[in-house]
């Protein structure tokens, strides 16, 4: 590369010192690169499609598999005859539950482990037999002549039934995954200090993840190392699970995931079609594709679960929360998968409250297991905690604003006082507010409503935090600087379509002063890039980017110690622009980067950088605070939001572009959970799926969106979070979306819909019953 000025932002600049080695780096007072809009660094592959995503791999004498899924939901394979599909054309690999390469093999769902190919099924989609052949077509012909007799067996659809006694039982053991508790105080000393106690039950639908491109992976033998291409998002991840199962060193299972089309939780792991895809290529010799179709990923690969929470608060007429008692009962599927995790947390933490008493049921029925959902658990406490804060405000005669501000909490009471590194909670509700113009839209709706037209308008509001996020996950780096000035970043993370590469060109090139599309990124790929943990939790930057933070001051250290010699002055007298070394004690010795002895004769300098922990006595939260106004239409039952406010503290924020695309999302995400997505089973008589595609599954569209939406950011200096300040995004903005929309829908129509989703069926079912009374 040439030493063009244009590659270099520095040049003339001041810049920061380089600490010395090991030493924890200052916080930035102020970036360069860092927080500017930048746009994605893949911005090219990914519009001319180019980028290469697991789909899209073609190897040579690849063949194509497809699995046999269980039609039922809860059924045995009695029989099972393959015969006739082996003969079938193409055909090049088929393994069953007795075959050789499986029958040994285990899976583990959590902390339960079944036989690959279970006979029993448990629910509908698991996997009974697995084909491979040279068309996908073919294949899927092939599944069809397998010969299936299937005992049927009573299924269990609801979880609310669950713990009847009567209910099918999912497993021998009955039907309880387990039992969680949490109490502070004393709930029962907090009512009787209550000037109003209110009591609801509210019930979240099971939500399906959705992501653009289809669950899948290509997977090859050489010799005995595998490699895989996985729609993932953690590379590593799937490594370990596909280690275990299979019983092969880490060092011989490759897995890349350069491009993947979304995951939202459900590509935290790898499935079973990973293995059995893996499986079959060793049987034929042959590379093998294995991407599931809708229907198989709405069925097998992981759910939002459903929930039916009872909530029992009680506040002070002055505002004060003296009682919070939360039950919820949440559906894992037919395995353990976590069907309450994280539902009673904004009861626990989100506001200021000494009493606190929360237990949860975790139960099988006969469905597919729960995954992680953007936020898990989050958006359904939400729904109940901040449509009950709204109950409490009415009930003293507070605006829900106020009732908010009265109760923000200093420290994480959950846990035992913890402080927060920052919270901007308080700030979000404020400057949200003032943002959205709170006071005038809740006048200007109550002015509407009193007009007799069927076209009703209401604004509503919820505040939220997110218990992960802060990072703190082990990570490794490498950066190398090359003897032309260019340089590499070589890191495990995944970008999961949120722009993790963009930002972590950003922080490398804000310490080596270049622009950020100068630097290359290999990323994702176990067999050459560094460990990290999968891309979740919201914690991809505030891991990553300190990290990648560290490497880069290692190369500038590095290069500073190799330019000493050259210029007969001590490093520590150097400064790093990037494009030059200059002395700054006599700035007539300086040397060009590329000039520099030592570099030119290795030829590269490498950095590593590790993620230390995060502080030991704070603990790292994102918050946030979200408004809606919308229009319901009583005589369809139609709702349309007109606009959404969102205000969220994550700490710094890296990139302006990649951090309002997040917040959009959340709110697209969180709409579709309040008002259009469900998972509709056949419970009274199949146990089957009903909508099982883009049809029957109703995801928000561009119709169902505001185009007006609003990102505030709150931007907090958080020194104490990592060294960049950054504390994560993705998860919180999806969070108080759907009970600000049902705040808003109160104050449209009058009823509090308990139930998510709200279509307009159920708002017209309401509006029924009303006449009824
Ligand atoms: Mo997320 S639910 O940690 O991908």
């Amino acid at each position: 590369m040439a030493q063009d000025d244009n590659i270099y932002y520095t040049r003339g600049m001041e810049v920061p010192e380089t600490p010395e080695p090991g030493a924890e780096p200052d916080f930035w007072e102020k970036t360069a690169v860092v927080g500017k809009p930048s746009p994605r660094v893949d911005g090219y592959e990914r519009l001319s499609g180019t980028a290469v995503y697991p789909a899209d791999i073609k190897l040579p004498n690849m063949i194509y598999g497809a699995i046999l899924r269980c039609p039922h939901p809860n059924a045995r394979v009695k029989k099972l005859d393959a015969g006739r599909a082996r003969q079938m054309p193409g055909v090049r690999a088929l393994i069953t539950g007795d075959s050789d390469e499986a029958k040994n093999l285990k899976w583990r769902y959590n902390n339960f482990t079944a036989p690959l190919l279970d006979p029993h099924c448990r629910f509908e989609g698991e996997a009974v037999a697995a084909v491979a052949a040279d068309t996908p077509y073919q294949a899927r012909d092939a599944l069809a002549a397998i010969d299936v007799e299937y005992e049927v067996l009573p299924h269990l659809a609801d979880h609310d039934r669950a713990m009847d006694e009567n209910a099918p039982k999912v497993h021998k053991t009955g039907n309880l995954v387990g039992k969680d508790k949490y109490s502070r105080g004393d709930v029962e000393k907090g009512f009787d200090r209550a000037d109003a106690v209110l009591e609801r039950t509210y019930h979240t639908q099971c939500e399906l993840h959705t992501p653009m491109e289809l669950h899948g992976c290509v997977a090859n033998w050489e010799g005995d190392r595998l490699t895989i291409w996985e729609s993932s998002q953690g590379v590593y991840a799937v490594q370990s699970t596909i280690s275990e199962v299979l019983d092969l060193p880490f060092s011989r299972v490759r897995v890349i995931g350069h491009y993947m089309g979304g995951g939202f939780g459900s590509k935290l792991q790898p499935g079973k079609y990973t293995v059995l895809a893996a499986l079959m290529a060793r049987q034929a010799a042959r590379p093998v594709k294995m991407t599931l179709t809708r229907e198989e990923t709405y069925l097998s690969v992981g759910n939002r679960p459903a929930s039916t929470m009872h909530l029992k608060a009680g506040v002070r007429s002055d505002g004060t929360l003296t009682a919070l008692d939360f039950r919820c009962t949440g559906p894992s599927g037919a395995y353990p998968a976590g069907g309450t995790s994280l539902m009673d947390w904004l009861v626990r933490d989100l506001y200021q409250c000494d009493n606190v008493s929360c237990r949860s049921n975790d139960v099988y029925i006969n469905a597919g297991p729960a995954r992680p959902f953007r936020a898990p658990g989050h958006p359904q406490g939400s729904w109940a905690l901040e449509q009950m804060i709204d109950e409490l405000a009415e009930k003293t005669g507070m605006d829900p604003v106020d009732l908010r501000l009265k109760n923000i909490p200093e420290v994480s009471q959950a846990r035992g006082g913890m402080p927060y590194t920052t919270t901007g909670l308080r700030r979000c509700i404020l400057e949200g507010a003032e943002k959205f113009g709170w006071k005038t839209a809740v006048e200007k709706a109550r002015q509407h409503n009193r007009s007799n037209g069927h076209v009703k308008r209401g604004a509503g509001m919820a505040a939220c935090l997110w218990i992960a996020g802060g990072g703190g996950q082990p990570s490794t780096v490498v950066i190398r600087l090359f003897r032309d000035g260019s340089i590499n970043l070589n890191m495990g993370a995944s970008d999961i379509g949120t722009g993790t590469k963009t930002i972590m060109a950003q922080v490398a090139a804000e310490e080596l002063g270049v622009r950020p599309e100068m630097i290359q990124i290999e990323h994702a790929d176990t067999g050459t890039t560094q460990y990290a943990t999968p891309s979740g939790g919201s914690k991809t930057v505030p891991t990553e980017a300190p990290t990648v933070r560290n490497a880069a001051l290692e190369v500038k250290r590095r290069v500073l110690e190799m330019a000493s010699e050259d210029l007969g002055v001590p490093a520590e007298d150097l400064d790093y622009t990037g494009a030059e070394i200059v002395s700054r004690s006599n700035k007539d010795k300086r040397i060009q980067v590329t000039e520099v002895s030592r570099l030119k004769k290795r030829g590269v300098v490498m950095g590593v950088g590790y993620r230390g922990p995060n502080p030991e006595k704070k603990t790292v939260n994102p918050f946030g605070a979200q408004f809606c106004e919308l229009e319901v239409n009583l005589k369809t039952g139609e709702i349309r939001i007109l606009r959404f406010v969102a205000a969220h503290d994550s700490g710094r924020v890296m990139n302006r572009l990649t951090y309002d695309n997040q917040v959009f999302g959340g709110i697209v995400m969180g709409i579709g959970f309040g008002l259009t997505e469900f998972r509709q089973l056949d419970a009274r008589q199949t146990g089957k799926l009903c909508n099982r595609n883009w049809h029957d599954y109703k995801l928000p569209t561009a119709l169902d969106v505001p185009a007006d939406m609003e990102s505030l950011p709150i931007e907090i200096d958080d020194p104490e979070a990592n060294n960049t300040g950054a504390k994560g995004l993705g998860e919180p903005v999806t969070i108080p979306t759907a009970p600000a929309i049902a705040n808003a829908l109160y104050m449209a129509t009058g009823i509090r819909f308990t139930r998510a989703p709200v279509t307009p069926i159920e708002v017209r079912r309401h509006l029924d019953l009303q006449k009824e009374v």
